[in-house]
């Protein structure tokens, strides 16, 4: 275990009766003012739950979708109030704004373990800004700031960042799940260490890649960006999706996993298909077999089978984006085989196994092995910047809180 570089809840004093300011992650999937996928909600109970039961008056800030600094009634976090309260058990207000005169009054009258969400904070031009005056305006509501979104601790926001200068700062449960987890993965790791890489494309990961061929012993690529490589290598990939203008960019990266010891694994049979719907006429081939007019869409048993033996070597895993074309059948098949492999050596007790980012959560879900990793991630762009190596706005400023 790390050595904490920042205050959590465990160093909180009494805080009965004080305004907690509380950044959770309420960014989730609606459709017609429903909210279709709750993970994020529940990531924040246990914070929630826990200030509210020492007393504290909690009042959640977040974002909610893109309305670029206007208030949009489409992009209102009041649909928020009844799933958060149902799950947590407890009422919770609708405070219609996060900063200005009527919004402290409203916060006036809570009482010590009362919750309340405060409107999107991106309905604020400074907030994408970083603006110093809206984080003081903010931070004029609360007498302390819990950051509890890992997921959008990659934004240097006035909500994620810049009210962690302003006000002491904690880092919530759900911040010190993820930061543990993303620690045991790639921070410290028990070696040997693999990753996973899944995707479209090898330009939005570029720099993942990079950065993993120096940390991990086993480096597997997946989806669409496999094809890049293998056209690197000199594989006709025929129709399949790749970025042949990227041939020197993947010749570079391997070089530099040659370099560092780090073992790159490409597919070396393939599922191919003509045409990309669900359940079309597949042929399962070498890689060195696709017809001009194939592409490729998923990997093939015998390349499954040889990742599975790798990961038995394994002791972290770390798993960012499906195989292949997994949300179209049959091309999910390596995706949930190899995810259920890694379930297994997880349950088994061999093997740690930390996930996130965009598709991947679904691509678990949809082999049923989710709750088997040891740790998924709730977020999509944190994770992947976390991925590159690089440092988080919203956890830098955990650090430089004046709390410390
Ligand atoms: C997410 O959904 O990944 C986070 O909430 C960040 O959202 P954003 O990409 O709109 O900043």
């Amino acid at each position: 275990m790390s050595v904490r570089r920042f205050q959590t809840l465990d160093d909180l004093g009494d805080i009965g009766g004080q305004r907690a300011l509380v950044r959770v992650d309420l960014n989730v999937p609606m459709e017609a003012a429903r909210v279709t996928d709750d993970t994020r909600l529940r990531a924040a109970l246990p914070t929630v739950q826990a200030l509210s039961d020492k007393g504290a008056i909690v009042l959640l800030l977040a974002h909610f979708g893109r309305p670029k600094g206007n208030p949009d009634p489409e992009m209102s976090l009041a649909p928020m109030t009844t799933p958060l309260a149902d799950l947590l058990g407890r009422e919770v207000l609708f405070v219609p704004d996060c900063v200005g005169a009527d919004a402290a009054t409203m916060i006036a009258t809570m009482k010590p373990g009362d919750v309340a969400i405060l409107e999107n904070t991106r309905f604020h031009a400074g907030e994408e800004k970083n603006d110093p005056e809206l984080a003081r305006a903010i931070a004029a509501l609360g007498d302390i700031y819990v950051s509890d979104a890992f997921s959008a601790a990659h934004r240097a926001h006035a909500s994620t960042e810049g009210i962690a200068h302003l006000l002491p700062a904690y880092a919530g449960r759900a911040m010190e799940a993820e930061l543990d987890a993303l620690e045991k993965a790639l921070g410290a790791p028990e070696h040997p260490v693999a990753a996973v890489v899944g995707g479209a494309k090898v330009s939005t990961k570029l720099d993942v890649l990079e950065h993993l061929v120096t940390k991990v012993d086993h480096l597997i690529i997946g989806g669409g960006m496999a094809n890049t490589f293998l056209a690197a290598r000199g594989v006709d990939v025929g129709k399949s999706l790749a970025e042949h203008d990227l041939t020197a960019t993947a010749e570079h990266i391997l070089d530099a996993a040659d370099r560092a010891g780090c073992t790159v694994h490409l597919p070396y049979d393939v599922v191919v298909a003509r045409e990309f719907k669900p359940n079309p006429a597949t042929r399962t081939i070498n890689v060195r077999e696709v017809a001009a007019d194939e592409m490729i869409l998923d990997i093939g048993p015998a390349a499954v089978e040889a990742l599975a033996d790798s990961l038995k070597t394994c002791r972290t895993l770390v798993w960012n984006g499906p195989l292949g074309a997994f949300e179209t059948p049959p091309f999910d098949a390596a995706t949930v085989a190899l995810a259920k492999t890694a379930a297994a050596l997880t349950r088994e007790g061999s093997l740690v196994s930390v996930a996130g980012g965009g598709d991947t959560v679904a691509a678990l879900n949809q082999a049923g092995v989710a709750g088997d990793f040891t740790f998924v991630s709730t977020a999509g762009g944190a994770f992947l910047e976390w991925m590159e190596g690089k440092e988080l706005p919203g956890v830098k400023a955990l650090e430089d809180s004046p709390a410390n």
